[in-house]
């Protein structure tokens, strides 16, 4: 089959909720991937963040392939060989806490959701607050808790109890606040909303009021977390520590995974009956998710974040002193956004002509995140190829 014979099938078959490039990718390698007429492409955003390690790294598929010759599924009525150590692997990294597994980000954070409501129904608290340009997902309920209307539109009635307020503005949050909240929910960086980064004194404030009001503290780490950031989880970059943590993409380096991880305090505000997922903790997905931990380790992985993401970000900055239409540099270690003043959509189709996936976002903010394991040879063939767009415009 050639490219446009399966966009033919998607055009005949399936939901067209997306938009979509004509690009057919089969093959992946690190931080290459190849499509269907085996055109190499250099991938700075394998999977939207998912392949954090780069795409099939050979200690996951080795996880995944003993795994599937012992047993695919097991109910979460019985014990699992590695949920377990997987949670451990999670919580040893974090906070003394419980973990529970679901299967994507939106479903990580439902659990976050509900789990706050449950935590505040003692006292009557259910609302929560988000920030605008945050994205939480697109169930009913992460579409409530988004700070986007774009994600909202012809969905109403909307989940009640969520209000949204400016990023970076704590004067703004402690005036939402009513006795009525129960929860703050923020992704320590916003990745869909423009690579935002929070600011160190912002989050100790949220922290504190929090602690002051008894609410639950959440961070949305889906995309950040993983090493993304340099630590394993992005909050790890500030003096704090949320209540709740959810994480998916890049968990499971590519297989469905997602996880909601409840401090000591709220561990066990979910009790038995209370949530569930078919799916959730899969023995597939848990080997996946524990090989990622393991070669993350192994591999030094988080230096190697922090050193490359250093080196990147040198040399965007060198190209932004040569291009006045780029505005700012952002984000921490291998999350990186390119704030341009021009229509950043142009640059990204250019990018994908000339072999270097990469993402726009917010229409003027170029979304680089490389896998944790890239190289400089990599990241200088990738500045080069922006070198030379920029160039031209
Ligand atoms: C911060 C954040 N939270 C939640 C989600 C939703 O994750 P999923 O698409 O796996 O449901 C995303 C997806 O992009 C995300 O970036």
């Amino acid at each position: 089959m050639k490219t446009e014979d399966i966009v033919k099938l998607y055009k005949e078959y399936v939901m067209p909720t997306y938009t979509q490039v004509p690009l057919v990718l089969v093959k992946g390698k690190g931080a290459k991937v190849w499509d269907i007429e085996e055109r190499e492409y250099l991938d700075f955003f394998p999977g939207w963040a998912v392949s954090g390690l780069g795409h099939c790294h050979p200690m996951v598929v080795s996880a995944i392939k003993k795994q599937a010759g012992k047993i695919f599924h097991v109910s979460n009525n019985y014990y699992g060989e590695l949920q377990g150590v997987l949670a451990q692997k999670i919580i040893k990294s974090s906070f003394p806490g419980k973990v529970f597994f679901a299967n994507s980000g939106a479903e990580a954070n439902e659990c976050a959701i509900k789990l706050a409501r449950r935590y505040g129904n003692k006292d009557g608290r259910y609302e929560i607050i988000t920030m605008a340009g945050s994205f939480h997902g697109r169930t009913m309920a992460t579409i409530s808790a988004t700070g986007q209307d774009k994600v909202k539109i012809g969905f109403a009635p909307l989940l009640e109890g969520f209000k949204h307020v400016p990023f970076n503005d704590i004067v703004a949050l402690k005036n939402a606040v009513t006795d009525k909240t129960i929860a703050v929910m923020l992704e320590p960086i916003q990745g869909e909303g423009g690579v935002n980064v929070a600011d160190r004194e912002y989050l100790k404030s949220v922290r504190g009021l929090c602690n002051d009001k008894d609410m639950l503290l959440i961070f949305d780490e889906v995309q950040t977390g993983m090493g993304r950031c340099g630590n394993i989880f992005c909050y790890q970059n500030y003096d704090i520590a949320p209540d709740v943590m959810t994480l998916a993409k890049s968990l499971g380096s590519g297989v469905p995974i997602g996880a909601a991880v409840a401090s000591e305090r709220v561990a066990y505000t979910l009790p038995p009956s209370s949530h569930a997922s078919t799916f959730g903790g899969s023995p597939i997905c848990s080997s996946a998710a524990i090989a990622t931990f393991e070669a993350i380790e192994k591999e030094n992985l988080l230096e190697n974040a922090v050193k490359m993401g250093e080196y990147i970000r040198k040399k965007l900055k060198n190209l932004k002193k040569k291009y006045p239409f780029i505005k700012e540099i952002k984000g921490i270690a291998l999350m990186i956004g390119v704030e341009l003043d021009i229509d950043g959509e142009e640059i990204y189709k250019e990018c994908l002509k000339r072999g270097l996936l990469i993402n726009c976002t917010q229409k003027k903010v170029l979304r680089i995140m490389p896998p944790l394991t890239v190289k400089k040879g990599e990241v200088n063939k990738a500045v080069s190829i922006l070198d030379d767009i920029f160039s031209k415009v």
